[in-house]
């Protein structure tokens, strides 16, 4: 399976080098400080001031003790001794009591911080990706980074915060280490680094690693997700079955599952091997500190009352440099899930729509496409060429082809649901192009091929289509059901309306396709905007249900009321004898138009077609 362009990208991110890793950090931190900043910059505030004066009380805690020694190891009787020390002992006592208390502030001020961060990271990538262009979708790669982003980026900016946390307090332990080991005697302080330097390679390599394998793997991770799904979805269950595919796909799950476990214990090794080795040089750096004390020592370059205090520098030091390491490791590896994160906020924000006042007229008097020319994202061959064509305020016109020839797409070009590639598509003389797309979809109503079964009560899968616009005396909601046939299944269902359609919930009720079928139709309707489009409506539904559908939608378009606008495609064509205008389309092109008489008269494809239904009803 080909790597996704979003992951391609970062490949080359990966592949960039230690420089480009170290420089990937700060921009994750800065993400994460200053989402943190928007959310609550009281608690950021806040968090950050009680950090600071931890660390301070943790460095004056050291100096303390380096009190304490110098009075035990003074000379004079050891009892005076003790007691000129208990005022040291007593400020030592003090400052680790003010640790404890401060690290329990700590907690409190991250636990309230944290979850809020979560949330406003949470709903920034849903917010964008909610208000994304509906071409956008179509693109695989963006549904993709959609995702990873989402899902990989929010927990990533989670553990960042609690590390970002853990490296504030460990650095500035550290800092309060070296600044105690550095005043004890100027030498410390740099061998103590030595250790830090090896650790530090260690755990960016790790990272490194660790971000090459998902790279690896990401294109089967994306396969092996959806081997699960069609194994185990009930919507593909019947299939499944009946073609007694079970098996093979748990065998091809099995396949894809073995090469990852198998790549996932390569990196177990390789990781282990990279950490066991900064390990060991990170230990010999602490040698050679210790070495450094003891000659120190010897030489009388320090007293032994200090050594003490300096041990105990260099174990606290050593402790924070590891939880540094830490802390930086998995800020690093966030760093690249962060970066999915900021991927997917940028690339949502290139296809939303721009901000413009341009509003689409609510009624339109014709609907124009010039030269419409439109490509789904990634394919080569046009699903529409060349379309020129109107349509006036109150026409019925029918969209006829043979599969593929490009009428669902026509319905989604002439209401602005996706923009051409070339050409226009005007309402009136507004360009839907530089509109603003809700002016548009404000004023359509899709019943679309496959209509969304919405897992709500069946009178919110109605009444969806039009919030904002109530319908106190039900009139809208009579018209809808009857001429849809909904008014039939509502009847058939246990709780009537309020029966939940979804079998997600317990007490949720599934329907049979052309049931959900007429539930869209009545969607539809009740939506009631100016402008209609049905695709193939009726493909699931039994013949009388069929025959009131397409009375009803041509009499709502006709009945003067609004004088509404319908596109209507079918492959019954007896359906539409009595329709306005029969648009043809082959291959995407525009091939023949006229009533049904004209069409006849011509002796064209749609001719050839109707001719081919009819004489199946001849004897
Ligand atoms: N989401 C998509 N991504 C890529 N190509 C698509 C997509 N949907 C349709 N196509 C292609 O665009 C062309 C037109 O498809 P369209 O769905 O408009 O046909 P149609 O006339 O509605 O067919 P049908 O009668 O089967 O509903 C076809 O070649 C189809 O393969
Ligand atoms: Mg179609």
């Amino acid at each position: 399976m080909k790597m996704p362009e979003w992951a391609r990208v970062d490949e080359r991110v990966a592949a960039a080098g230690f420089g480009q890793a170290v420089r990937t950090l700060p921009t994750a931190i800065s993400v994460v400080l200053r989402l943190a900043w928007r959310t609550s910059p009281r608690l950021t505030l806040l968090a950050a001031v009680v950090h600071v004066v931890s660390g301070c009380v943790t460095a004056f805690g050291l100096l303390a003790t380096a009190n304490v020694f110098t009075a035990l190891l003074a000379q004079g009787p050891t009892p005076e001794r003790v007691v000129q020390s208990l005022l040291a002992i007593a400020v030592v006592t003090g400052s680790y009591a003010a640790r404890a208390l401060l690290d329990a502030a700590v907690a409190a001020v991250e636990g309230a911080l944290r979850p809020r961060v979560t949330a406003e990271a949470d709903d920034a990538v849903t917010a964008a990706v909610v208000r994304v262009r509906l071409i956008a979708f179509e693109d695989a790669d963006f549904r993709e980074l959609a995702r990873q982003g989402a899902r990989y980026g929010v927990r990533a900016i989670e553990t960042s915060l609690r590390r970002l946390a853990d490296l504030t307090s460990s650095v500035i332990s550290l800092v309060a280490a070296m600044i105690t080991a550095g005043l004890l005697n100027p030498w410390l302080a740099p061998v103590l680094l030595l250790a830090a330097a090896a650790d530090g390679w260690a755990a960016a390599r790790v990272a490194k690693l660790n971000y090459r394998h998902f790279l690896d793997t990401v294109g089967r991770n994306i396969r092996k997700s959806v081997v699960e799904e069609v194994a185990t979805w009930r919507s593909m269950a019947l299939e499944r079955h009946a073609l007694t595919l079970q098996e093979p796909l748990l065998g091809e799950y099995r396949r894809i599952s073995r090469s990852l476990t198998r790549e996932e214990i390569r990196l177990a090794h390789r990781s282990n091997l990279v950490r066991t080795s900064g390990r060991a040089a990170a230990g010999f750096g602490t040698a050679v500190a210790y070495l450094v004390l003891g000659w120190l020592l010897y030489t009388g370059s320090m007293e032994l009352a200090l050594a003490g205090t300096a041990v105990l520098a260099m174990r606290t030091a050593s402790t924070a440099l590891s939880n540094t390491m830490r802390a930086v490791n998995s800020l690093y590896e966030d760093s690249f899930y962060i970066g999915f994160y900021n991927q997917l906020l940028a690339e949502s924000r290139k296809r939303q729509p721009p901000p413009t006042s341009v509003a689409a007229p609510a009624d339109p008097g014709e609907i124009r496409l010039e030269g419409v020319t439109f490509r789904y994202p990634g394919r080569d061959n046009p699903a529409l060429r060349d379309i020129s064509l109107t349509i006036r305020r109150g026409e019925v016109v029918a969209l006829v082809g043979e599969n593929g020839s490009g009428k669902t797409t026509l319905g989604k070009l002439l209401t602005g649901l996706y923009p051409p590639d070339e050409g226009t598509v005007h309402w009136d003389d507004v360009d839907l192009a530089l509109a603003d797309p809700a002016s548009v979809h404000a004023n359509i109503a899709v019943i679309a091929q496959e209509p969304a079964e919405w897992p709500m009560t069946a009178a919110n899968n109605i009444t969806v289509g039009r919030l904002g616009r109530p319908d106190p005396e039900r009139q809208a909601w009579r018209e809808a059901v009857d001429y849809s046939g909904a008014d039939e299944v509502i009847s058939s269902l246990p709780s009537g309306e309020n029966t939940v359609l979804s079998k997600k919930f317990d007490e949720g009720h599934d329907l049979s396709g052309g049931q959900w079928q007429r539930m869209g139709i009545a969607r539809g309707i009740y939506r009631n905007a100016s402008v209609l489009v049905a695709d193939e409506p009726t493909a699931a539904l039994d013949a009388r249900a069929e025959a009131r559908v397409f009375a009803g939608l041509q009499h709502a378009s006709r009945s003067g009321r609004g004088r509404r606008t319908t596109v209507l495609v079918t492959h019954r064509l007896a359906n539409i004898r009595s329709a306005d205008r029969i648009l043809v389309l082959e291959k995407g092109r525009l091939v023949e138009q006229g009533t049904h008489d004209d069409l006849i008269r011509a002796g064209g494809v749609y001719h050839e077609l109707y001719e081919i239904q009819a004489r199946a009803y001849r004897p």
